[in-house]
């Protein structure tokens, strides 16, 4: 059974935020992760107040080197074990890869790759200690082929996929459980902070709200699922790899970054 104190990334808003909710309301307490302080200490205050849980923030800029050390260290200091890790903090990068500047793209790989990753490892151990533990962490359904004029995202998105499956397999030794969640479009302010307009995307019927996807995640994980990939359209989207040629995938993804969204 899923039970324990949660530590999730990418708490202030989205998918994140939406997981927070429905972990409170099962009795989780929780840990909360993000750069925006007051946006967790407000989340915090509600989430206490309405599901009576013991809810700590930790404001902290993720996309710098060190932080999960930083972070992993800091739950020791405070005497905060993790039982359940989620890996939601993510950002996108859009646009011309010769024209735009590669301190973004630093950033994104350091927070979707790098920290990520060593969160894994770091709370993996600690879980191991204990034999049991799980792991949640948000790839998407774009780690499923590459994404021309948004590659360095899809490129991230594979990684976490593959890491997730492949320590899946490895940690059930240890007691741990590793989920991929694999979303297509949700609504949430990740557009607006990848600079892709919005209206087409919440326009497109297989988007779904943070709500459903958080609630497919934190369920799939408790099920002990691999993978998971909510909503038909993009279970669909997401096989289509076994049927079509890859080059041709490649292009039709670059054909919608470029000019559908
Ligand atoms: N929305 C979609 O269509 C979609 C689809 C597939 C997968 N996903 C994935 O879902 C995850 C959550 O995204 P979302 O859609 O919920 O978007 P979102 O609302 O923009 O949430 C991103 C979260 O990450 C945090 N974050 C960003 N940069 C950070 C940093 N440097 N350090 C620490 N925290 C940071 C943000 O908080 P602060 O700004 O306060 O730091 C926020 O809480 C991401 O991994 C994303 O790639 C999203």
């Amino acid at each position: 059974m899923m039970k324990g104190r949660v530590l999730i990334t990418g708490a202030s808003t989205g998918i994140g935020e939406a997981m927070c909710h429905y972990l409170a309301k099962q009795k989780h307490d929780l840990v909360l992760v993000a750069r925006n302080g007051e946006r967790l200490q407000a989340l915090a205050k509600t989430l206490t107040e309405q599901f009576g849980v013991t809810v700590t923030s930790c404001p902290m800029d993720l996309a710098v080197n060190g932080a999960a050390l930083s972070l992993h260290e800091w739950c020791k200091s405070q005497g905060l074990n993790i039982d359940i890790l989620i890996n939601n903090a993510g950002v996108g990068t859009r646009g011309d890869w010769i024209s735009t500047n590669f301190d973004d793209e630093y950033r994104l790989i350091q927070l979707n790759i790098v920290t990520l990753a060593e969160l894994c490892k770091l709370f993996a151990r600690d879980m191991a200690e204990r034999k049991q533990g799980w792991i949640l962490n948000v790839a998407s359904i774009a780690g499923f082929q590459p994404g021309p004029w948004m590659s360095n995202y899809y490129a991230s998105k594979a990684y976490v996929l593959s890491l997730s499956e492949g320590l899946g397999h490895e940690l059930k030794a240890h007691g741990i459980t590793v989920t991929a969640l694999c979303p297509g479009p949700v609504k949430t302010p990740f557009f607006e902070n990848a600079g892709i307009p919005e209206e087409k995307i919440f326009a497109n019927p297989a988007t779904m709200t943070a709500e459903a996807v958080a609630a497919a995640g934190i369920e799939g994980l408790r099920s002990g699922k691999r993978l998971v990939i909510p909503g038909f359209i993009n279970k669909m989207i997401a096989q289509s790899g076994r049927v079509s040629p890859r080059n041709m995938q490649t292009a039709v993804s670059g054909w919608l970054n470029q000019h559908s969204i």
